[in-house]
């Protein structure tokens, strides 16, 4: 039997060149101190493969159509053979290799492990960060349940607000002017097909300048980097104590994985994916989109920001965001690399992590959603005086659910501006026109409220000292 194994092994071997192959990992050498904060990469690495593996498995039975797509969760949810822990772990393997990802960026970031020679392999990363990004959120549409769908349309209005490219941007996003059937086969196409092979081209050529510049040293206080001597100095280094990448490192880069994975399955065993929501309703925004956890705080900072500067941090936020993150290596590729010796580089992250931490921690809060549970105005309370039509208009304040998104006084929710002063702002004409019309966020009532409805809110609206 040995026998025999041993000949299959030397065939394979011979015609495979299998030993070939594995040659590059055993003879590279890296660093002997790179231990174990050198595993989120790898992590993240594992992550995508787990993806990648559970996504097929969820595409033998998902329909990218609108009309079937919820049905065909359903069933995956309820009904297939481990349905519902596949579809666990593709939506745990997400928030994983997201989380894994961001601390791989962090810690490299703060060993300024994309100094010379591995400015590409940070560059790339900025790329495959991205391509992440937009793997999850199109992945939240393919739901297809109202969260889902709702997330998704919420960020691509706000993608249409950008100036100049943004509606051509959100048309070519969503398939059309508004939501539908094309959506989903966009989302699905983008999803599964172009950023999965975007993915893995780059993840293949981060790997390679991986294996090419070798892996960065740990940082040590005033052993600077030097482009002229930098790589004759990690040669040399190498070759006096370097190990073997195969087996002496990547025994914890295994070991962290696997830890990963029994996480990502003890997830999606007991706890399950994001539970669906209902079937979309595609007429109707009174779904109240909750994001996944990791857009959370983009959704935050955008409910917190004055209305008129929106458009502009949706354009220049990100943009903003991309040129310094590209630029990281270009500003400083050598140095001092201990962050010990970089204090202005270590306030930078820990302000970018607080902010984004008390955002998310907000966003969790949701104050722009609307409060269907505010309490109704009070027909006599609220304005004095008031004439059977005003308080008409209070009552219709209340029951058109007004009141779940504006505040009058101390009621309401703040999803919209406060009205109680918005006499002061607008004239009963501007009023009817904006209730009418709605926009950015403001349904359009110009087809449920009679005219003499309309007529009865404004004139409670253009009251004097509400409260
Ligand atoms: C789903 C939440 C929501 C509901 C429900 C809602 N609004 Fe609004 N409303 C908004 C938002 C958001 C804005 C701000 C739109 C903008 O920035 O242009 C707004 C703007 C307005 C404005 C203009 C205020 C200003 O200061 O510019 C008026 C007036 C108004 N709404 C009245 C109403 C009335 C009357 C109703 C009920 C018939 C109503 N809204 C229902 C969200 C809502």
């Amino acid at each position: 039997m040995k026998k025999r194994l041993k000949k299959i092994w030397k065939w394979l071997d011979d015609r495979g060149g299998l030993s070939d192959l594995m040659k590059p990992l055993t003879t590279h050498l890296v660093p002997p101190e790179s231990k174990w904060n050198y595993v989120w990469g790898s992590a993240t690495l594992f992550c995508l493969i787990l993806q990648v593996i559970t996504g097929i498995t969820l595409g033998f039975l998902y329909q990218p159509s609108a009309d079937v797509a919820y049905q065909s969760l359903v069933y995956i949810e309820n009904q297939a053979f481990l349905g519902s822990f596949i579809r666990g772990l593709h939506n745990w393997g997400a928030s994983a290799m997201i989380l894994l990802m961001g601390i791989h960026m962090i810690r490299v970031y703060i060993n300024a492990a994309y100094k010379y020679p591995r400015e590409m392999s940070w560059i790339t990363g900025v790329f495959l960060m991205a391509f992440t990004i937009i793997m999850a959120f199109t992945g939240q549409l393919l739901r297809w349940d109202n969260n889902g769908v709702w997330s998704a349309v919420v960020a691509a209005e706000q993608i249409g607000r950008i100036p100049w490219i943004g509606h051509w941007l959100a048309y070519f996003v969503l398939g059309g002017e508004t939501i539908g059937g094309e959506t989903l086969n966009r989302f699905f196409a983008l999803h599964v097909f172009l950023f999965p092979a975007l993915l893995f081209l780059f993840v293949v050529y981060h790997l390679y300048l991986v294996f090419k510049n070798g892996i960065s040293e740990p940082p040590k206080i005033g052993r600077v980097v030097d482009p002229k001597t930098y790589r004759d100095w990690y040669e040399k280094m190498l070759s006096k104590k370097g190990v073997p990448f195969f087996p002496n490192a990547i025994w914890r880069d295994a070991v962290f994985s696997a830890f990963v994975l029994i996480i990502i399955v003890g997830l999606a065993w007991f706890v399950g994916a994001t539970p669906l929501t209902s079937k979309p309703d595609l007429a109707s925004v009174h779904a109240n989109p909750k994001p996944d956890w990791y857009f959370t705080w983009i959704f935050a900072l955008y409910a917190l920001m004055p209305r008129q500067l929106e458009s502009y941090v949706m354009f220049f936020g990100p943009l903003i965001a991309g040129v310094f993150l590209f630029s990281i290596p270009f500003m400083s590729n050598r140095g001092e690399r201990s962050p010990l010796r970089r204090p202005w580089a270590v306030a930078g992250i820990v302000f970018v992590i607080l902010s984004i931490g008390s955002l998310w921690y907000v966003g969790t809060k949701e104050p722009w959603s609307p409060r269907f549970n505010a309490k109704p105005l009070s027909k006599y309370a609220t304005v004095p005086d008031p004439s059977t039509k005003v308080q008409k208009g209070i009552d219709l304040f209340n029951t058109a659910g007004c009141i779940y998104c504006h505040r009058i006084g101390n009621h309401g929710g703040i999803r919209g501006p406060e009205l109680t002063d918005v006499e002061n702002r607008l004239t009963r004409k501007q009023m009817i026109i904006r209730i009418v019309n709605g926009g950015n966020n403001m349904p359009a009532y110009g087809g449920s409220l009679k005219k003499e409805e309309l007529d009865e809110i404004v004139s409670f609206l253009i009251a004097k000292d509400k409260k």
